[in-house]
């Protein structure tokens, strides 16, 4: 890291994160108390089956008590996309291990689990752990989404742990991350290599949660820096009055960002993927009902606005969806793996698709085809980053609006701008809540360690009340699996949470839509303020407070 950093970020270096009280008065001096024994969410017999080692312990809680006070060695890995906040994590766990035995040390892997594999490391010192205080970014080691699934894989970890004397692992991850931790930690208990592994829930997107695990740490500062310039954008629109803007927001899946800038900045229109897909609406039905706002407000002499779009949205629209499932199939092929020509990939997939699929295709822009037919990423999953859904929509409802101008239906002038905001947002400085709750996460992970837990998920729940009522312990993470089918096979994989229909946030949005698309009710929530009033500070998301119970 360059020695070199600006006045917020050195004056931001000395926050010290708020602990939930017990671990603020008691240090490494608590120890875990089992609450409730657990289940899995679904499929409990096959799920107990599948980790007969790890299945159904209690839900944990620290306790003041004599905890332990061996030295222990750890390693560490950050997994996936990045998000706001690991590096307080790796301080929260380099911090909570000091306080059981200063002879304790934490291992960082770089590069995510390829590091694990290929033994890629640095031993963690005071020095450098502090010059990543409270920073934005996964840089301090780095992170990948390499698959850990292969029983092969799972050696090879645990060779490299035992090379270094490593006793826990902690894999700071998303859902498929942590169903592999899963899975890593049921591998090390059976053939007793002595190695705890413990999770801690990471993503924006927000998906990664339950009533156990209320966030994914990063959402909050993510979400906070789109709807700032979600706000801004709205300023604009309403200054100029002459401009239509489509906003993409990441999200991989879940729309959660959406909703909660949608909660956050009251914009005319926002798409929300998983409604989408319950009502079954079609492209054109989306694009029909789009140009109507578009056309209502053109009515009453209004030609600006603002609509936010979720990155997952093509997707979830029924004939897309259908189409992408066999896109994903067909680019498995190994034939298609060796074509290195765009038109002899488009003419392979347009002769294979279902006629239905063939259809939805084809009537997509070339452009929109081409991002189709990109890599997947390891998980087999389409880079929906790398598709311009919010241009494909203003193309589209663009033709519409020009179809009905000449029929005379409408008068109005469509003029779009479009936007995309996700990486802008991953690696920013952590918020208050998100600084405070990835220390807390670290701390709490490396507090399950020295206790000799494995199989667990860092956990720190009654995120709505202040940091000192905090309660940190650990879930156990066959709790958060179900069956999924995958490739054509039943796999154990980790739920992930999409938008509730029937939920608090979701139904706030619609009681404002009408509302919200008529008045410009814009909110302009600012950017994130990292000194000041706490109510300002340390506000949580609109969606957690909801969700929680917290806001009216
Ligand atoms: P994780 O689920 O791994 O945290 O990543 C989420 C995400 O930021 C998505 O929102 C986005 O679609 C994707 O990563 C982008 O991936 P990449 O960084 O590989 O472009």
């Amino acid at each position: 890291m360059s020695k070199a950093v600006s006045p917020l970020q050195s004056a931001r270096a000395g926050y010290q994160p708020k602990l939930p009280k017990v671990l603020a008065e008691h240090g490494a001096n608590v120890v875990p108390k089992g609450t409730v024994a657990t289940e899995s969410v679904a499929d409990r017999e096959a799920i107990s089956k599948l980790f007969p080692n790890i299945y159904g312990l209690p839900i944990l809680e620290f306790a003041a008590g004599a905890g332990s006070k061996s030295a222990h060695r750890v390693g560490v890995i950050l997994s996936g996309g990045q998000a706001p906040g690991g590096h307080n994590v790796i301080a929260g766990i380099y911090d909570g291990l000091k306080a059981i035995s200063s002879e304790s040390q934490l291992i960082g892997f770089r590069g995510g689990p390829s590091g694990l594999l290929f033994d890629d490391h640095v031993v963690f010192d005071d020095a450098f752990v502090d010059a990543y205080r409270n920073t934005g970014g996964f840089d301090i080691i780095g992170s990948g989404r390499t698959k850990l699934e292969k029983t092969e894989q799972f050696a090879k970890v645990v060779e490299t742990c035992h090379r270094h004397q490593i006793t826990g692992l902690v894999v700071v991850g998303g859902d498929d991350s942590n169903t592999n931790a899963c899975m890593l930690a049921e591998y090390c208990k059976t053939s007793g290599s002595g190695i705890g592994v413990v999770g801690v829930p990471k993503t924006i997107d927000g998906d990664l949660k339950n009533e156990w695990i209320e966030a994914s740490f990063g959402f909050d500062t993510a979400s906070k820096v789109y709807a700032e310039l979600v706000g801004n954008i709205q300023r604009d629109a309403n200054s100029a009055k002459k401009y239509w803007h489509f906003v993409k927001l990441m999200g991989r899946s879940a729309s959660h960002i959406a909703l909660e800038c949608a909660l956050a900045t009251h914009p005319n229109v926002t798409l929300i993927s998983e409604e989408v897909e319950h009502e079954g609406l079609t492209l054109r039905g989306l694009v029909e009902e789009l140009a109507q706002v578009i056309k209502r407000r053109a009515d009453v002499g209004k030609n600006f606005g603002v609509v936010l779009v979720p990155e997952g949205l093509i997707e979830f629209i029924p004939e897309l969806k259908k189409m992408i499932a066999e896109l994903n199939e067909l680019m498995a092929d190994q034939y298609f793996a060796q074509l290195n020509d765009d038109d002899d990939k488009h003419q392979f997939i347009a002769n294979k698709l279902s006629a239905e699929s063939a259809k939805a295709f084809s009537s997509l822009p070339a452009t929109i085809q081409r991002q189709l037919m990109m890599d997947r990423d390891p998980h087999g999953n389409v880079q929906v980053s790398r598709i311009e859904s919010e241009k494909l929509l203003i193309d589209i409802v663009g033709d519409l609006l020009r179809e009905w101008k000449a029929r005379g239906i409408y008068t109005g002038t469509f003029s779009a701008q479009n936007h995309f905001f996700g990486y802008e947002g991953r690696c920013a400085a952590p918020s208050n809540f998100d600084a405070d709750y990835c220390y807390t996460l670290g701390y709490t992970a490396a507090l399950l360690l020295g206790s000799e837990k494995t199989g667990y998920l860092s956990s720190v729940r009654n995120l709505t009340r202040p940091a000192s009522e905090w309660i940190a312990g650990g879930v156990p993470l066959t709790l958060l699996m179900n069956l999924e089918r995958r490739h054509g096979k039943d796999k154990p994989v980790i739920k992930k949470a999409l938008v509730d229909l029937e939920g608090r946030p979701f139904q706030r949005l619609v009681a404002h839509r009408q509302e919200w698309e008529e008045q410009d009710a814009y909110f302009y929530p600012g950017p994130i303020q990292y000194f000041g009033p706490t109510e300002v500070c340390d506000r949580p998301t609109e969606t957690l407070l909801l969700e929680r119970g917290q806001s009216d």
